[in-house]
């Protein structure tokens, strides 16, 4: 057959293919090949394997590149991020380094609310190319699929103002992104002391956005201390479930309420964050089949030494994802590679894990693991070659960048 793009001779292919997210003993399988190739046609992967045996079935390619000395993986899933919001919090930052608490900062009207005031004040335009910037220095460091969650708006237009920049950046930037509402992100200053109050709002809201038809697969809720109580989680999360959309939840990032055990209820696709997170509510999720996404970053940004326990999740059969949480106040940072690297740190994953969480599992925790996260025939031509031969460089060295090429849809982009 004739193919657009043939890459070959890489030294590792990482295929990661698996029917499901990977759990367990399983999370460490690559499906390593050496010596190995992948053929794409029409954005998708139409071969992959060992050289031979992909060149056995190519008569000839568009595009050819030779691999030899290089890895070649799937693209990073980065399946947890605040990617939309204006400006910046560096001086919060030096408050926090000076001593200051993320949730002091935010008791007095800092924090989450200061960028829910700069979000609401930029226009379309200025939020859209904020935002643009951070998805190419995204691509540059290897992520091709995107979660990305509104909730620096906290009122029905800003909201809505995210969602379109959301959509718009999806249509038009390579990145593909996944949209999920995070209406319960705070309590807005106009509702200050109304906290049900707002959840009403919210609840309304949803039911509303579902009648315009607005582009929402997920609903998301920051259910913690400072944040929503259980119960009011649960109101938004229920009404979510009632339109038709997957739920995902914030839980347990600085105090165990109660979340992650609300996430089993309700069937939730992921519990996010897990930091404090007791052992039995664990085994909870892994029952319930909830995926856990971890967000080592966040520990890192808010300068914990603390991470959640990604080893004991893992012995307890959760199924776990990596992602950046990337957003003004907790992680500014845009690298998946840091957070393998942080995961084998703080989480205790071995690197082969870190890298099955950061692609896979992270595709299947965001409803994208039937087209991307692998590389496997049929799957979207997602992919990365990088500047080393030896695929735990991903984890072992960090603050660079060994990523060299980025294929999206079987162009190269990078
Ligand atoms: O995941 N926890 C809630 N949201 C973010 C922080 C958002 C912010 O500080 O702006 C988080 O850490
Ligand atoms: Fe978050």
């Amino acid at each position: 057959m004739h193919v657009d793009l043939l890459i070959t001779h890489a030294a590792q292919l990482l295929t990661l293919a698996a029917p499901g997210p990977r759990t367990g003993r399983a999370l460490a399988d690559l499906g390593l090949v050496e010596d190995g190739a992948v053929a794409c046609r029409d954005g998708r992967i139409v071969a992959v394997g060992p050289t031979r045996e992909v060149l056995a079935q190519v008569d000839s390619a568009a595009e050819t590149l030779d691999a030899r000395g290089r890895v070649v993986m799937p693209g990073f899933v980065d399946a947890h991020t605040h990617v939309v919001y204006a400006g910046d919090r560096a001086a919060e930052f030096e408050q926090r380094v000076q001593g200051a608490t993320y949730l002091e900062i935010m008791a007095a009207g800092g924090g989450i609310m200061s960028t829910v005031r700069a979000t609401r004040a930029a226009s379309l335009d200025q939020l859209m190319d904020q935002t643009r910037a951070r998805l190419d220095r995204m691509l540059r460091l290897g992520t091709t699929t995107v979660e990305a969650k509104t909730g620096y708006g906290l009122d029905a237009e800003t909201e809505r103002k995210m969602l379109q920049v959301i959509a718009a950046l999806d249509r038009t930037h390579p990145l593909d992104l996944v949209p999920t509402y995070l209406g319960a992100h705070a309590v807005p200053a106009e509702y200050s002391g109304r906290a049900d109050e707002f959840v009403d709002f919210v609840v309304g809201e949803l039911a509303q956005l579902k009648a315009e038809g607005q582009p929402i697969e997920f609903v998301d809720v920051f259910c913690d201390a400072g944040a929503f109580t259980v119960e009011q989680s649960e109101a938004v999360l229920t009404q979510a479930l009632a339109l038709g959309y997957k739920l995902k939840i914030h839980a347990d990032e600085f105090a165990h309420l109660g979340g992650a055990s609300l996430a089993g209820r309700l069937g939730a696709v992921s519990a996010d964050h897990l930091a404090v997170t007791p052992p039995e509510e664990m085994r909870r999720l892994a029952e319930a089949g909830v995926m856990g996404v971890l967000l080592p970053g966040t520990s890192f940004g808010l300068g914990h030494t603390h991470y959640a326990d990604g080893r004991a999740m893992v012995e307890q059969g959760v199924a776990v994802a990596l992602a950046t949480d990337l957003n003004p106040g907790t992680c500014p940072c845009e690298s998946m590679p840091f957070m393998i690297a942080l995961a084998c740190r703080g989480l205790r994953l071995s690197p082969a894990e870190a890298v099955v969480a950061a692609t896979l599992n992270a595709a299947w925790a965001m409803g994208r693991g039937d087209r991307v996260g692998s590389l496997a025939v049929g799957k979207q031509a997602d992919l990365l070659v990088l500047d080393t031969t030896d695929y735990r460089d991903l984890a072992y060295r960090f603050g660079g960048n060994v990523v060299q090429r980025v294929v999206k849809q079987g162009t190269v982009v990078v």
